[in-house]
């Protein structure tokens, strides 16, 4: 069986052919523009994959405020136009979207009380989505369009992704690479305390998803490491375990004043995922110490 991997420079794309069987392919940004579907269906024609795991996207959350036709452009109408080729040609798609899809306020409370404003359990699959910015609409447009085209799809919402990839420079970085530079840097930080999330590491999202697509239960997944924190709780865990010295200050969302609105409250339920391959993934505290393994073992390779 043969697998292509759109995004393979990027950080899950990277993870992604350590666990997968059969063929793989890797395509890059080089090698497919999702924007543009004569470039989309001739690189698939000529692979000819069974499976297409896509893991490109426009990323860059607070720019697509300005951005949104790009957003749109990548996020939407790319792999809707994958989702076309896989339909035609009877593969299976597997996409990847993100948490923000819930965004600042639960579907519940735009509707019933619109005081209240958080959700506060684990948001589950059959949850109402409500994006709060741009490039979360153009992610939950991109959703929509993989499961009403291609029946056989897994569309994976997951969250708060770094991966060793980042080590190179590649794409936007990740909240652990950009805190191990503040912390060399500075003596004193402020990091935003009131968004609830699961960061998770891509390797581990990739052996998760090796395993999930070979039980052909399509459909919609949740999928993070496990447990639940803040970024500044997150920030003052890999300072611990990394051995940095750095007084940490906890700040609001309002204070931070991004460009984009995040959800305050996107814990995923990740049930589903959890009985369709009989296991949760490791605890994020375990994560981002394999993580911190992995990347000194990744500079180390690279300076040799
Ligand atoms: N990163 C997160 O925190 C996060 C959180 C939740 C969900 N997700 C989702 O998880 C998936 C994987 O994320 P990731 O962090 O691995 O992404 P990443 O490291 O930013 O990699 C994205 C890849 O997509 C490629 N790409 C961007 N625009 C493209 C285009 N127009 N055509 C073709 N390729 C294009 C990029 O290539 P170039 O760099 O060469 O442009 C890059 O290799 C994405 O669907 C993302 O939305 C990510």
């Amino acid at each position: 069986m043969t697998t292509a991997v759109i995004g393979a420079s990027g950080q899950l794309g990277t993870d992604l052919p350590k666990f997968l069987s059969g063929e793989v392919v890797s395509i890059r940004h080089s090698d497919m523009e999702l924007t543009d579907s004569d470039s989309i269906n001739s690189c698939l024609d000529r692979i000819r994959p069974e499976v297409v795991i896509n893991t490109a996207a426009y990323n860059l959350v607070d720019k697509a405020e300005d951005e949104g036709h790009q957003a749109m452009a990548v996020n939407f109408l790319g792999p809707a136009r994958v989702a076309r080729w896989c339909l035609e040609n009877d593969a299976t798609l597997v996409h990847f979207s993100t948490d923000y899809v819930f965004g600042a306020l639960s579907f519940e409370a735009l509707t019933n009380n619109p005081q209240e404003p958080v959700a506060s359990s684990p948001r589950r699959e059959i949850d109402l989505a409500v994006p709060g910015s741009i490039y979360a609409q153009s992610k939950l447009a991109g959703e929509n369009m993989v499961r009403s085209i291609c029946r056989r799809h897994f569309v994976i919402r997951t969250c708060g992704l770094y991966g060793v990839a980042a080590t190179r420079g590649v794409g936007k970085g990740n909240f652990v690479e950009t805190m191990l530079l503040l912390g060399a840097e500075r003596d004193e930080l402020a990091v935003v305390n009131d968004q609830h999330c699961t960061p998770t590491a891509t390797r581990d999202l990739a052996q998760a998803t090796a395993e999930l697509i070979t039980t052909e239960k399509y459909g919609l997944y949740h999928a993070t490491n496990s447990g639940a924190t803040t970024w500044h709780d997150l920030a003052a865990e890999i300072f611990r375990q990394a051995k940095i010295d750095v007084k940490l200050r906890p700040l609001t969302t309002e204070e931070f004043g991004a460009k984009a609105a995040r959800p305050a409250y996107s814990v995923l339920n990740c049930q589903k995922l959890e009985s369709a391959i009989g296991r949760p993934m490791p605890a994020w505290q375990d994560a981002l110490r394999q993580y911190l393994i992995d990347r000194t073992q990744n500079l180390a390779t690279d300076q040799r």
